[in-house]
């Protein structure tokens, strides 16, 4: 397969025209594909609140082509946060620091804070390089869906609405960064990507993970997030056949989304067999998701990923779509539910 990773003269010129008009532009990296607006821009900035249907309240990420302009989005960088920086700009790493004077309400939520990230993508690079300034971009999904990393997920998403987008081809990673706090001396875990929380403590030693009172809120954060519209729930590996069947046996159709090979023919059941190795597996979570979403399947149901820190981000992803179910069927009142969801 050609990997197509750099933007044409005339894409670019297109993209920078969008962003300085107040348009969207969405563009890959190499975690998701961000909905790109101008970060010192209002109209912008109100207009992909509304696209994506995201409340003004939650902050979004500026997205930076190196660490030259830095200080004037971040008034403070630590010392923790340089080291944070050197060891993985660019790349999927996004650190909330105490924000500039004259940073966007919009980015910031209203909070005192900042998130800010180098992503790695020649295409992000180009098109930051070329704009020359901040992009504001959270995942280029409906709020609360699961992230693209496709161009053609950009456009089931948001059709003609977003001016440009470019295609990068699939996101290396496919999972959100990993983002990382540093405030008033102290470093947290906000959220967990493909940058381990060991390679973390590597780099500067203690890292908090427990979310506190007073730790900043990162509303994405909130349980039900990443999900996709067919409701998920979690079950390990020996449970997944019998439930399967369960569903299967009163002609209903279910998803698996397994780390292995069915053990039996289920008449049903889509299966998915995702793998066992924790990069691989996140990297085309999403893209299975939004597969089975479209199955006409009635529930997606998801074999428990293993324990160990190589499976944190994806694991974290999950769990939240599962909460996300749980709220819908609670309002649904669907007898599916017996016996398959906890
Ligand atoms: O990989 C990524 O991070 C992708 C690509 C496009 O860069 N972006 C992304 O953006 O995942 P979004 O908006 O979908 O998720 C960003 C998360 C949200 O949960 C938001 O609440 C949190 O970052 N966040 C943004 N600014 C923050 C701040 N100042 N303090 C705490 N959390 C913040
Ligand atoms: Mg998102």
């Amino acid at each position: 397969m050609v990997k197509v990773l750099r933007a044409t003269h005339l894409e670019l010129n297109a993209a920078v025209q969008a962003l300085r008009d107040g348009e969207l532009v969405a563009f890959p990296t190499e975690t998701v594909y961000g909905l790109g607006a101008h970060a010192g821009h209002p109209a912008a900035l109100r207009r992909m609140f509304e696209l994506k249907g995201r409340p003004t309240s939650h902050p979004v990420i500026v997205h930076l082509d190196s660490v030259r302009f830095l200080t004037r989005w971040a008034r403070d960088v630590p010392p923790a946060a340089e080291r944070l920086a050197e060891a993985f700009w660019p790349g999927p790493l996004t650190l909330v620091l105490p924000r500039a004077y004259n940073v966007q309400t919009l980015v910031t939520g209203g909070q005192e804070t900042v998130a800010v990230r180098i992503p790695a993508h020649p295409m992000a690079q180009q098109l930051l390089t070329a704009f020359g300034g901040g992009i504001a971009a959270p995942s280029a999904n409906r709020y609360g869906r699961v992230s693209p990393t496709r161009a053609e997920h950009v456009r089931e998403e948001f059709g003609d609405a977003v001016r440009v987008i470019l295609d990068g081809g699939d996101c290396k990673l496919g999972l959100e960064s990993t983002i990382v706090a540093c405030l008033e001396g102290t470093v947290r875990l906000l959220r967990p990507g493909s940058i381990s929380l060991s390679q973390l403590k590597h780099v500067v030693g203690d890292v908090l993970t427990q979310a506190s009172a007073d730790a900043p809120r990162a509303p994405g954060d909130r349980s039900a997030h990443y999900a996709p519209a067919t409701p998920l729930a979690t079950a390990p590996s020996e449970e997944i056949e019998q439930l399967a069947d369960d569903v299967s046996g009163r002609g209903r159709r279910i998803a698996v989304l397994a780390q292995r090979p069915p053990m039996r023919t289920h008449q049903f059941v889509t299966w998915i067999n995702a793998g066992a190795r924790p990069e691989a597996y996140g990297h085309a979570l999403y893209a299975h998701l939004r597969s089975l979403d479209r199955s006409g399947c009635v529930r997606i149901l998801v074999q428990t990923v293993p324990g160990d820190e190589r499976w944190d981000a994806v694991r974290d992803r999950l769990t939240r779509a599962a909460a996300a179910s749980v709220e819908e069927i609670d309002a649904s009142d669907d007898s599916l539910a017996v016996g398959v969801l906890p």
